[in-house]
């Protein structure tokens, strides 16, 4: 039987205490001084009142609610969910890091901007871009900033290109912060191989493009092994190459977006360096870009000088902030120390050890799942339930059926150029038990859907909710709590 969990606005008590502190024993100012009646609150603040246990209680009872990275394997693709070591939040929990006031003088935290500094040496040698910001907080925001800067770059240069090309394998931020900067998205398709389609590029190209965004490899997880020419042929066009970096954790070591030609990049800190992410943030979509579009980076960027390290505020070509101060400088904190720890050849291994995890588990699951292209992969693959679906239960229902097994399902309708699609990203992380396993807990599945359809569409069926609707949940959505409607 599901078992649900009261709020702690259910559970409170008037008058319930965490602490209990000893009587006042010092004369204090009148109230009316202190507070005058003008400013206090008329009406009392409706807080839930509990002892510390429930309260603790309350909250563990939750966490054990939820699947984790570190609760178990979480194939989410396109997503990363790649194990973080502790050791990344320790260091960022240090007190030098975590009690600085973002707003001290440079000279009082020259080791903070050394961290940034060096951070940005780093990722400028795995990128192969000129300059870095840490500043946007999540890829997405990472896109927007560097499509601002495009579009700064294109107006400093007299030229009005209002068109962003983006394959039809594009995450969905892609073409959506394409919009939200303003400019026209045109989609790319794709062509027999997953790659993009070099004709139809070509013809889409023209003097009112702005820039292409690709991801490489792509979200099929095929490398697009055209891309010097697509570079060349957007460069000749008088366009940019934004480099969506979500998929770094594929080739880091291997290939750089500045080589392949790209302008501009996004890293998903949160993903590919190894710093927890999900359920919003906080996470960092640091963006890296080439010595031409450094002018408009936001600002402001960490220099070393001859008295050490400053924030330097006088770039008149910025396109401003994105945010305040450096972004989810945690994060920062977190990515410089798995960083520091890996090393290049520890970074290369990463790479490699998820382009293996992924084709090894391809192997073992393409001959239960219709594998549509059917190529040597890097970090994750592609799989669509359409056989599954003739006999009754999609990809949503093996989603939800994987639960069961105590697995969070990976990622499934994306990208749309594969029907019924089921992304798996088994993340670098992961021992080839794991894997086994969970390719004996989707071979068990395909049975179930052969067998009794009607089973897998019903599931999950052990965990402590069942189906959701999720249609009414994103139309109607409550998040506040009120007595009155409880
Ligand atoms: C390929 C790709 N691009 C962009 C993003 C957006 O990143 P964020 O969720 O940090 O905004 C994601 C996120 O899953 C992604 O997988």
């Amino acid at each position: 039987m599901r078992k649900t969990q009261k709020l702690l606005f259910e559970s409170g008590r008037p008058g319930r205490r965490g602490v209990s502190l000893p009587a006042l024993d010092v004369s204090a100012r009148p109230l009316e001084e202190l507070l005058p009646q003008a400013f206090r609150r008329q009406l009392p603040l409706g807080l839930p009142e509990l002892s510390e246990p429930e309260v603790v209680r309350h909250y563990t009872a939750l966490s054990t609610r939820n699947h984790g990275v570190d609760s178990g394997f979480y194939p989410l693709g396109s997503c990363t969910m790649k194990y973080n070591p502790k050791v990344n939040e320790e260091a960022a929990a240090l007190p030098g890091f975590a009690l600085v006031h973002p707003c001290q003088e440079d000279e009082t935290v020259q080791g903070i901007l050394e961290l940034l500094y060096e951070a940005e040496q780093y990722l400028k040698e795995i990128t192969g871009m000129d300059r870095i910001t840490f500043q946007p907080v999540a890829g997405a925001h990472g896109e927007l900033t560097g499509l601002m800067m495009i579009q700064a770059y294109h107006r400093w240069h007299g030229q009005n290109r209002d068109k962003v090309l983006v394959p039809d394998s594009a995450h969905g931020t892609n073409p959506a912060t394409a919009a939200m900067a303003g400019f026209e998205v045109i989609q790319v398709p794709s062509d027999q191989r997953g790659l993009v389609d070099l004709a139809a590029l070509k013809e889409a190209l023209g003097p009112d493009t702005a820039a292409l965004m690709l991801t490489n490899p792509n979200t099929l997880g095929l490398f697009e092994e055209d891309i010097l020419e697509i570079a060349a042929a957007v460069h000749a066009a008088g366009g940019l190459l934004y480099y969506d970096g979500a998929n770094l954790n594929a080739v880091m070591g291997y290939a750089r977006p500045g080589d392949m030609g790209f302008d501009v990049v996004h890293l998903n800190l949160h993903k590919t360096f190894a710093t927890p992410h999900g359920g919003g943030g906080p996470g960092s979509g640091t963006v890296g870009v080439k010595e031409k579009l450094a002018p408009f980076l936001p600002l402001p960027l960490v220099e070393r000088g001859e008295a050490g390290f400053y924030l330097d505020h006088d770039r008149p070509q910025s396109i401003g902030r994105v945010h305040s101060f450096h972004g989810n400088f945690g994060v920062v904190v977190k990515a410089y120390t798995y960083l520091r720890m890996m090393g290049a050849d520890g970074l290369k291994q990463a790479s490699a050890d998820a382009v293996l995890n992924a084709n090894y588990l391809m192997h073992r699951l393409k001959p239960i799942f219709h594998l549509p292209y059917d190529r040597v992969c890097k970090h994750e693959f592609v799989l669509s339930a359409r056989e599954q679906k003739k006999m009754g239960a999609g990809a949503g229902d093996i989603a939800k059926a994987l639960l069961d097994f105590g697995f969070h399902p990976p990622t499934v309708y994306f990208p749309l150029v594969v029907t019924e699609a089921l992304m798996v990203e088994p993340t670098e992380t992961e021992s080839r038990e794991t894997l086994d396993s969970f390719a004996e807990a989707m071979a068990e599945i395909a049975r179930l859907v052969r067998e009794d359809p009607e089973r897998v569409k019903e599931a999950p069926h052990t965990t402590v909710v069942g189906r959701l609707d999720e249609a009414r949940a994103v139309r109607q959505l409550r998040v506040r709590w009120s007595k009155e409607e409880a």
